[in-house]
């Protein structure tokens, strides 16, 4: 079974970027989990990720035309773009939202609300890289 774990703008500095928020694991790395942690369930995992918000709505409409299920981490899109709002809105296979950080639980205001979630099976946050693993298993259950 196919999933799809798309990423939004800056997550390719993983590692690099403000890592005391984000962590150290680098995006290659986390792309390399994340087809490990796929492979044990039973899922063949495609990782991509994009600073580029016409090309993350490009796979979702992909994604909707082919029912596959999505992990997404939309960056900061997650939080304004309504675009990706009605993107979500179509998608028929389960769309888990994950969030390396806990937006909710941090100082800027802009990150409280989500586009996502009102579409969303399901969202991980505040668990750092293992949050991907946890979405990959509810995708898996
Ligand atoms: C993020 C949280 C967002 O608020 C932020 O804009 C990101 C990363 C996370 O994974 O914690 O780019 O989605």
């Amino acid at each position: 079974r196919p999933v799809w774990v798309l990423n939004g703008p800056n997550l390719g500095r993983l590692g690099r970027r403000q890592p005391e928020i984000y962590g150290t694991t680098t995006f290659a790395e986390l792309a390399e989990l994340c087809r490990g942690w796929g492979e044990a369930l039973g899922l063949a995992v495609v990782v991509e990720q994009t600073n580029h918000e016409g090309v993350l709505l490009d796979r979702l409409n992909q994604a909707a035309d082919e029912q596959v299920p999505v992990v997404l981490n939309a960056g900061a899109w997650t939080h304004y773009s309504y675009a990706l709002y009605d993107a979500c809105a179509q998608l028929e296979a389960p769309l888990v939202e994950v969030h390396l950080s806990d937006p909710a639980q941090r100082p800027e205001v802009f990150r409280h609300t989500s586009v996502i979630t009102p579409h969303a099976a399901h969202v991980v946050a505040g668990l750092g890289v293992e949050g991907y693993r946890r979405a990959l298993e509810h995708l898996a259950g």
